[in-house]
């Protein structure tokens, strides 16, 4: 069977361009400290979590990205007042006014989890289909279909997922086939206001799916954590008003990791929680980074010359799969043969072809290079990469193509030797917060231009 690869060209239509650009000079140490911002794949979840109630939510720590304006569109159109004071955020939706998302076609993957709060305050429910990131197919079958188990009737169309109930959304036994993140979001938030109990088996156990059930716990929700993967919830008749602290965002912890061990920098990661990073940090020590945990974070260093490793991306508490990019663009920078297997997604070594033009020697395969279950393994999916180093990398005029390759992209300029243009930034800005300013606090050399 063969995989769908490629840049799906309707998702790029998507996704609000822009014609910035971040013109980058490579070759210097990042050295600092840097405090990480509230979690992308938290803080939009926390938002549509927030249609559930109609009293007062007040979030701490709220990230300022692109993907956050989104979610806030989002539930703007259905009816919230939004408020934000720094990095507070204040949400309120008195009100459920239409429930029907006639715009944000294809921007990311939040839109679709509004069909639970929909039903549960009103028993319909149409929303824009899902965009998200040009890393091979991503279905939404288990969203939808877990929804029928719980009573709702589905319809599909080119442009709209259409849900209906009648009554109440009805608790039933769901077993996902992949223990998805999405998925298992669309469950709880369906879930939580259902008539009697839900349980998922198979399901994601992410540190955002945690602060998401903290914070339905705080507005009134009774959710069980059960051994083996399965979450019990148990529907509750009314949610009220909560106040949550976000967690910090461990995918901007593994940038800025990464950062400084390829940089031969030092950088003191505050907010970096540990029992987030475990993985990451034992193969970070494995290729001869280093770290300290601190009171506050952690601080990163490169400990001795890199060696290579070998990789599986999984879901937690595995390697996670938004990290490949920044630890496969460091590993170019190790003296040996490593590999990364991606048992996550089938298509998302897309942004090697630019590390290859920027000196790196990095070759995709369709082979499983691992030995954990992998639903790619009888198909032809570029989803194991071959990287070979240590190769010096030159400047180069990169378009990137998904957030998490967008990174890679920026690492990769750090360490080059002369200049690099990066475009297709507005991606960069859907997760990382104010990054040329950030980084440029770190010792970088990069400035946004256009
Ligand atoms: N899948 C299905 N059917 C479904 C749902 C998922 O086959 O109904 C498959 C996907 O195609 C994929 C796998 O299951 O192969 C995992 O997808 P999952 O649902 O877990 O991912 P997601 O919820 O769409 C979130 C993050 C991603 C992160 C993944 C995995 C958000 C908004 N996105 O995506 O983050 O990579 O979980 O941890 O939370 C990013 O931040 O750059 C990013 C891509």
């Amino acid at each position: 069977m063969n995989c769908n690869t490629g840049y799906n060209r309707d998702e790029m239509d998507g996704q609000m361009e822009n014609n910035e650009k971040f013109v980058v000079r490579g070759g210097r140490p990042l050295v600092g400290e840097i405090k990480l911002a509230g979690a992308k794949n938290a803080a939009t979840k926390l938002l549509v979590a927030t249609l559930l109630t109609d009293e007062e939510c007040v979030f701490e720590n709220f990230p300022r990205i692109g993907d956050v304006e989104v979610a806030k569109e989002l539930c703007a159109i259905l009816g919230s007042e939004i408020r934000a004071i720094d990095s507070h955020l204040v949400i309120r939706t008195p009100e459920i006014k239409t429930t029907r998302v006639a715009s944000l076609h294809r921007r990311n993957r939040i839109p679709i989890l509004a069909l639970g709060p929909l039903l549960n305050r009103k028993g319909e429910a149409e929303v824009p289909i899902v965009g998200g990131d040009k890393i091979g197919p991503r279905p939404v079958d288990m969203h939808l279909e877990s929804l029928k188990e719980l009573g709702a009737k589905i319809e599909i169309n080119n442009n709209f997922y259409r849900a209906s109930v009648v009554g109440r959304l009805k608790g039933a036994d769901i077993a996902l086939k992949y223990p998805s993140v999405g998925a298992t979001e669309q469950v709880i938030l369906a879930s939580v206001l259902a008539d009697g109990k839900t349980t998922v088996s198979n399901s994601a156990v992410e540190p955002e799916i945690m602060d998401l059930i903290k914070f339905l716990q705080k507005m009134g929700a009774i959710i069980e954590l059960g051994t083996n993967r399965t979450i019990a919830i148990h529907g509750v008749p009314k949610l009220h008003g909560a106040r949550h602290k976000i967690l910090s965002d461990r995918n901007e912890a593994v940038s800025f990791a990464c950062l400084a061990v390829a940089t031969n920098g030092r950088i003191l990661v505050n907010g970096a929680e540990q029992d987030h990073l475990i993985t990451f940090l034992n193969d970070l020590r494995r290729i001869g980074g280093e770290y300290e945990v601190m009171g506050d974070g952690i601080l990163f260093w490169r400990a001795r010359p890199l060696t290579p490793v070998r990789i599986e991306t999984d879901t937690h508490p595995g390697f996670m799969t938004d990290w490949q990019q920044p630890f496969l663009t460091m590993l170019t920078q190790a003296s040996g043969e490593s590999s990364i297997h991606e048992t996550v997604y089938e298509d998302r070594f897309g942004y090697t072809r630019d590390l290859n033009l920027m000196g790196a020697d990095i070759r995709v395969v369709d082979a499983c290079l691992g030995n954990l279950p992998c639903r790619f393994r009888d198909k032809k999916c570029p989803h194991s990469a071959i990287v070979k180093g240590p190769t010096p990398l030159h400047g180069a005029k990169l378009r990137v193509p998904d957030l998490r390759a967008g990174m890679a992209h920026i690492l990769a300029a750090l360490i080059a030797e002369g200049e690099s243009e990066i475009s297709g930034v507005s991606e960069i800005d859907r997760g990382y917060e104010k990054i040329v300013e950030r980084l440029s606090f770190l010792g970088a050399d990069i400035r946004r231009v256009g």
